[in-house]
């Protein structure tokens, strides 16, 4: 029985270090995102001289970076602040865990005022527990709120936000919004989006090249030396180019790929290992990104699934069907209706499921385009990203529960 622990410690392994092959790790430099990484430090710079500056939204599909760059310019904001004991302050919040303003405030006052009960006072008072403390200190405070989409009561987050600016007569706060939706903001009421799209920053998807360089980066330090192929590398990457350019997914790939190496007890991680990870990669990464989406957001993805075992309507009825189904918007609305009445929901509108379909394409569940001549006008086109039976499994597993 001794001997579990001791063979676990004398395990043959790939690996070097497993956690820089994490998705929280933050590399020491992000490659391919300097560009970005210059704008948004050029846009937050005036920070420290105490000028004011402009709320930031960025917005890009999953896994392009769009966290992480963020967080390695907050560190070295950090540094600055702690080397000139400039009067600067941040608070990183990620709204998928704080997804109301009552809850992003909470976060704000207990950073604020560090060890002081807050929960179950009202949301006013943790407001003027952070404007105190901005205005106190002369404060640049910065809020970074990290996919912010998720928070069910934005416009008055907002509105709150602004009207602190007005309140305060030093200091002043600051936010940069983060999110992967690209319906989110013409969701946004007019004020609020003004307020926080004052200046703007697309991160778009990542290449192959570009997927390789960042893996081999990783790869050195997560690795021991000579412990995954090149070739290995190219294939994470080209898969993960292929799905829409998530460097999070090809990160994934060879973490996935390194731990089957070790279980096959082998010394060096071959594109035969990536292969296989995919299989199981590609699951995990649907049934992660499946179970977050709100009820009518899975109930569209049913209805595209559905239509794509079934074969499109349309296309049959044109003459260009084939074994890639794709579909028409139209009928994929129809066919949400129709579950909706299935499941006794009340269906919205076929403007909302429209935004909706943008939003699942820059999650990448789906691919779309706008169909080109020939068909009838301007009609968005509409594939599944992954494999009809996987997804179907995933979201079978929701609506049978
Ligand atoms: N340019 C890059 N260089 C190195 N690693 C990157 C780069 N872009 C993304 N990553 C890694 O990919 C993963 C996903 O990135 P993340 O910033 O969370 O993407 P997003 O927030 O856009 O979904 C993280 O592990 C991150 O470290
Ligand atoms: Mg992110």
């Amino acid at each position: 029985m001794d001997d579990i622990f001791e063979s676990e410690l004398k395990k043959a392994t790939v690996f070097q270090d497993r956690n820089v092959l994490s998705q929280s790790y933050i590399p020491e430099t992000l490659p391919h995102r300097e560009k970005e990484i210059e704008r948004m430090m050029k846009t937050l710079a005036p920070m420290l001289s105490k000028k004011i500056i402009h709320n930031l939204f960025i917005y890009g599909k999953t896994g392009t970076g769009k966290s992480s760059s963020t967080r390695h310019i907050l560190n070295r904001l950090g540094d600055v602040r702690e080397k000139y004991d400039a009067s600067v302050d941040f608070i990183y919040v990620n709204c998928h865990n704080c997804n109301t303003k009552y809850q992003v405030m909470l976060k704000c006052a207990e950073y604020c005022a560090p060890g002081k009960p807050f929960i179950g006072y009202p949301f006013s008072h943790l407001f003027e527990e952070v404007k105190k403390k901005v205005q106190d200190n002369d404060t640049s405070f910065l809020i970074v709120l990290d996919e912010v989409d998720k928070v069910k009561d934005i416009d008055e987050l907002m509105y709150t936000l602004t009207r602190a600016n007005d309140e305060l007569d030093h200091g002043r706060i600051s936010l940069i919004g983060i999110t992967n939706s690209v319906g989110f903001k013409e969701q946004l009421d007019p004020r609020s989006k003004s307020t926080l799209c004052e200046e703007e920053m697309v991160f778009p998807p990542y290449n192959a090249t570009e997927l390789e360089s960042i893996l081999r980066q990783r790869g050195e330090l997560g690795f021991k030396q000579g412990a995954i192929d090149e070739s290995a590398i190219n294939l994470a990457a080209a898969l993960a180019a292929q799905e829409s350019g998530d460097a999070r997914y090809a990160l994934k790939l060879i973490l996935k790929a390194g731990q089957i190496a070790d279980d096959l007890k082998e010394k060096r991680v071959t594109d035969s290992h990536v292969q296989i990870a995919s299989e199981g990669v590609e699951e995990e990464i649907v049934y992660e990104i499946i179970n977050t989406l709100p009820e009518h957001q899975k109930i569209v993805l049913y209805a595209i699934t559905l239509l794509t075992e079934d074969g499109s309507r349309m296309s049959k009825l044109d003459g260009s069907m084939d074994e890639d189904a794709v579909l028409y918007s139209g009928e994929v609305y129809d066919k949400y209706r129709g579950l909706c009445k299935v499941y006794g929901k009340k269906a919205r509108t076929a403007r909302w499921c429209r935004d909706y379909l943008n939003d699942l394409d820059m999650m990448g569940l789906i691919t779309t385009s706008i169909s080109g001549k020939g068909i009838r006008g301007n009609t968005t086109l509409i594939q599944l990203a992954y494999p009809q039976e996987k997804v179907k499994r995933v979201l079978e597993k929701h609506f049978n529960a």
